[in-house]
């Protein structure tokens, strides 16, 4: 694996070997005092988030930092990307810099793809030495896309996947539903695509105004009703009502969303006793989930944010120090 930008780069037996590498890191951590590996030692990891995030920055800072590899955060507003550096500019300096791995959070679509051609091309067509330099003195710089804009975050459908995997014993044959504002959620895409290739069957179910044009060709079935859905689920994902990137009416009211798509106490006693609810978080309590609800013992929402360390520990590990045997 060279980059992670897209889970529909990793085939079956890839996003297996990645879950397995997490169950193992996890593995060899328990009971530790000092949760410390040597693994990725004189390697240097970089994330650079031209958004918010709490779970994404800081689960792969602690991930490198728990096999040993020198982190470094870079948000937008306190680098020179706010005297108005470009994206290509920024990751080149990163690069040359030594960045072994470079992990990317940006508002637009693509930028994850984009910066990995960047690396992987400087200095090959009379450009900046940057790449070639690289090329010669060490290992090329691995990008690692951890959310661009609305269309993918791998590292959260790999968590997810770990955590079904844990909470049901498999993912192949479940019917796993998600719900909410598909249209602006690059968890949904990622979750989707994934879940397909792992053999899971998965129902998306939202208002016809919150999916995406062309949903029609996604690995999964697409529903309106929710209540319908709840019944025959083994596991429920509820996404977050991305608001800061609507611009116009997508739903009446919050308070109609949460009557017609919100995971209530009522509509959770729907599910199958072995369901488990998941949310990739942010959540908004009282409107996407309940809040008696995202605290119940089937709630996989913190388990969610545990497995995030260890799968984002088996990505810099599988990206840094070659697949295991
Ligand atoms: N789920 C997720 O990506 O959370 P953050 O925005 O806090 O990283």
């Amino acid at each position: 694996m060279r980059h992670l930008l897209s889970v529909a780069d990793l085939d079956a037996a890839e996003a297996t070997a990645l879950l397995d590498t997490s169950d193992r890191l996890r593995e060899a951590l328990l009971g530790r005092e000092v949760r410390k590996l040597p693994t990725l030692r004189g390697r240097t990891v970089i994330t650079m988030f031209y958004e918010n995030s709490t779970r994404t920055r800081v689960s792969f800072e602690i991930a490198g930092k728990w096999m040993s590899a020198d982190t470094v955060n870079v948000s937008a507003s306190g680098s020179s990307v706010s005297k108005g550096e470009s994206l290509r500019d920024t990751a080149l300096t990163l690069s040359s810099m030594g960045a072994d791995c470079v992990v990317v959070r940006h508002p637009a679509s693509g930028s994850a793809h984009r910066l990995a051609h960047w690396v992987d091309t400087a200095g090959s067509t009379g450009g900046p030495r940057i790449g070639t330099d690289r090329a010669v003195t060490g290992t090329p710089t691995a990008i690692v896309n951890a959310g661009d804009g609305t269309h993918e975050h791998p590292t959260q459908a790999l968590l997810d996947a770990a955590t079904l995997r844990d909470r049901l014993g498999g993912i192949a044959g479940r019917r796993i539903g998600i719900v909410g504002d598909v249209l602006h959620s690059r968890v949904a895409r990622s979750n989707v695509l994934l879940l397909a290739t792992l053999g899971a069957e998965v129902v998306l179910v939202a208002p016809p105004t919150l999916l995406p044009t062309g949903v029609e060709s996604w690995p999964c079935r697409v529903s309106h009703e929710l209540d319908a859905e709840l019944p025959a689920l083994d596991a429920i994902m509820m996404l977050r009502v991305q608001s800061e990137r609507m611009h116009g009416g997508f739903f009446p009211s919050a308070r109609e969303y949460a009557v017609r798509f919100g995971l209530s106490e009522d509509r959770a006693r729907l599910l199958p006793d072995h369901a488990v609810v998941l949310h990739p978080g942010p959540m908004i309590r009282g409107m996407e989930i309940a809040p008696a609800v995202a605290d119940a013992p089937n709630a996989a929402v913190l388990a969610q944010v545990r497995n995030g360390v260890h799968v984002r520990m088996a990505v810099l590990y599988h990206l840094l120090a070659g697949a295991p045997e």
